[in-house]
């Protein structure tokens, strides 16, 4: 370029840039922040008179974690933090039927639905703790309140009209009358969990994912215009109803006779396994968020959401695992490398997945996985706190993307297990304070220090092509074979995302040793299990996973680790049992059963609502109660099975669904 037209395209450039900046021009600003939390509207100059301030130049964004408050460690404060908004959130959780109606209605806006008084009993019974939290629910559903109940059921009935790989259940008359797709077990563990409470749910359809990889991501701008109309329009109409009808609405129109599903002759779900899908999964993030950057630059994680001191302890799980604010996942994650499968879709269709990224519109329910027990905790084989070792201790295979060209140097569990084990500096924190006034400062040593302290290496490599298998088996320190009850043998669990969640978690919690969790893939129990409260959370980037470590096995951190251990045990034994799922996943598909409803602003309960009566309209009065025709296992046989299996399957601290891609893609 001349230098004529250098200085006019420059003057050019300052113009436009201060037209922007002065106006602000954003795209639709529907604020999508109450449902995928975390993308406030930067727009906060429209359409008062008020002054503007001068526009000001940009600095460069260059987010660092927060500054930690001095005096203890940041670990410490983390905890206490975390230790005092449980206590809160406890207290607060509703005592009756009238107080649970009343909260439900201060936060959402609407009537709770029909049967819910059901749902309460349910839950009561089974002594639920935080029997107020399930904002996940209504944040999932609410883009479906913005589409008709018609056309929700419509797309369902198409998903498993196609072989879209999913497991499809009809529910017709407060039974299952048809379930297809999945494997044996699933097919037992989905119906058995809804087993119980049928007989209040009504007619539908519905779609479970049988992949472990989410499938549904809808464009930032039509699920912004989702959330608006089901917001401002038809949310407020079900709010009218001071007095709702307290029943679902019988035969709802197209659906079948529930023996069947009907042929589709296409599907929307595209498939490209084994393919990047980055550019894919970040299309719901906001245009103004770091994962939307257009030029490579742009493309840096906010780590101040979410990190704090110099190393980067997670102070929030929700804004680290949401990938609108973290663009290094495009390069550093296998599920958007090559996941092992993918069938996509960009409508809002009705999903039910086991685990999502942030970023997928599926709607998460309980895992049959874990209901199932796939991965068992066996106590006879676990032992007390002081008898474990001091040591960091994880072994698994290379799940979490297929690996070509060397695609598995970008891959988390490659990435996690290099950086433990790599040569070189390692950042520790030192008090260089008292006692009293802690001063933790930042300090550079041979990782080699703590070496004693790592026991984490792979027991196996797979989903690769051979030249990427072999290099691999050369690259890593392969250890043989472990059982899953191994590792009660020491104190400090590392739990890591494979392809999607790590079916493991739960017996991790479960037992005697401290459980480290690195996850982006969210689960139903996030609103249960608090981080610092109930397991440690480990960043993306990794700076603070020594440290952690480093300062539980210390002086300073032994008593603190045990401690954490025995209330992340007692926990996870009243929030994470059977029941508790049972529970959540009731309330959801009273809730998915309104939201596919054509009456769903008329219908709903309060506490002058009629009596309901059970989903069995055919039924002649005085006949015994339909059954489920799949018989619910007793728990009892259900462990039993699952020991079985685990005994026989040779890798049982496989995630879910491994054997089934492995023999897909061997
Ligand atoms: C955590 O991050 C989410 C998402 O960015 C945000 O909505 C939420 O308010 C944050 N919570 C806290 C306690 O900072």
């Amino acid at each position: 370029m001349r230098p004529r037209q250098l200085i006019l395209t420059g003057g050019l450039v300052f113009i436009v840039i201060c037209v922007v900046s002065i106006f602000r021009i954003g795209p639709d600003g529907t604020d999508l922040s109450s449902i995928r939390p975390g993308h406030k509207s930067h727009d906060a100059y429209d359409g008062d008179n008020l002054p503007r301030p001068p526009p000001v130049a940009d600095s460069p964004f260059d987010p660092k974690p927060k500054p930690a408050p001095d005096g203890i460690h940041p670990m410490m404060h983390l905890i206490k933090d975390a230790e005092k908004a449980l206590d809160a959130t406890k207290a607060a959780q509703s005592k009756n039927l009238k107080e649970a109606v009343a909260e439900y209605r201060r936060r959402y806006g609407i009537p709770p639905p029909p049967n819910f008084d059901k749902w309460f009993d349910f839950a009561k019974a089974k002594r639920v703790q935080l029997i107020d939290e399930f904002d996940m629910i209504h944040d999932s559903l609410t883009p479906f309140w913005g589409l008709k109940p018609a056309t929700i059921r419509a797309r369902a009935k198409e998903a498993l009209g196609f072989d879209n790989a999913l497991l499809g259940i009809q529910i017709r008359n407060g039974k299952i009358t048809h379930i297809q797709g999945g494997g044996e077990w699933q097919r037992e563990a989905t119906a058995g969990m809804m087993g119980k409470f049928l007989k209040w749910l009504p007619d539908m359809d519905l779609c479970f994912n049988l992949h472990d990889e989410s499938r549904v991501v809808v464009p930032y701008e039509d699920l912004s215009r989702l959330v608006k109309r089901a917001k401002q329009v038809n949310m407020p109409a079900a709010s009218l109803h001071s007095n709702p009808r307290n029943a679902f609405t019988q035969k709802p129109k197209g659906l079948n006779d529930g023996t069947r599903f009907e042929e589709s002759k296409l599907t929307r779900f595209n498939v490209f396994a084994h393919q990047p899908t980055w550019t894919h999964s970040r299309l719901s993030c906001p245009p103004d968020s770091p994962a939307r950057g257009l030029e490579e630059e742009e493309k840096k994680d906010d780590v101040s959401k979410y990190g704090v001191g110099p190393l980067g302890f997670v102070y929030n799980v929700t804004a680290m695992s949401d990938i609108c604010y973290s663009p290094s996942l495009s390069s550093t994650f296998g599920f958007f490398d090559r996941p092992n499968a993918y069938n996509i879709v960009h409508d809002l269709f009705p999903i039910f997945s086991q685990s999502k990224i942030s970023s997928y519109s599926d709607i998460l329910y309980p895992s049959p996985w874990y209901w199932y027990e796939k991965v068992s905790y066996d106590e006879s084989k676990d032992m007390p706190w002081a008898a474990k070792e001091d040591k960091f201790y994880w072994r698994g295979s290379t799940t979490g993307g297929f690996s070509r060209n060397g695609g598995w140097r970008r891959q988390h569990r490659q990435r996690f297990v290099q950086k433990i084990n790599a040569a070189g500096g390692a950042r520790i924190l030192v008090n260089n304070g008292d006692e009293t006034h802690q001063k933790w400062d930042m300090k550079i040593v041979p990782r080699g220090d703590y070496r004693d302290l790592i026991d984490v290496y792979f027991s196996g490599i797979g989903q690769c092509d051979p030249g990427d298998c072999a290099a691999q088996k050369e690259f890593f320190t392969v250890k043989g074979h472990v059982e899953q009850q191994d590792a009660w043998k020491y104190k400090h669990l590392l739990d890591i995302d494979g392809n999607a969640f790590s079916g493991r978690f739960y017996a991790f919690l479960r037992s005697k040793s401290l459980v480290y969790k690195w996850a982006v893939f969210r689960e139903w129990h996030q609103e249960w299990l608090k981080p610092w409260a109930h397991y440690i959370p480990l960043s993306l980037r990794g700076d603070e996973w020594l440290e952690a470590v480093r300062f539980f096995t210390d002086d300073a951190g032994k008593k603190e680790a045990e401690r954490l251990a025995n209330q992340q045990r007692d926990w996870a034994n009243k929030v994470l049992r059977h029941e508790d799922m049972e529970v959540w996943f009731f309330r959801l598909l009273l809730e998915y059963g309104r939201v596919v409803d054509d009456e769903r602003a008329d219908i709903g309960f309060s506490l002058n609502s009629a009596p309901a009566t059970p989903n069995t309209d055919s039924t002649p009065e005085g006949e015994p109660e339909v059954k489920a025709e799949v018989e619910t296992a007793t728990e009892t046989e259900v462990e039993a099975e699952a020991e079985a299996e685990a005994v026989a399957a040779p890798d049982t601290g496989a995630d879910p669904g491994i054997e089934e891609v492995i023999n897909e893609h061997a």
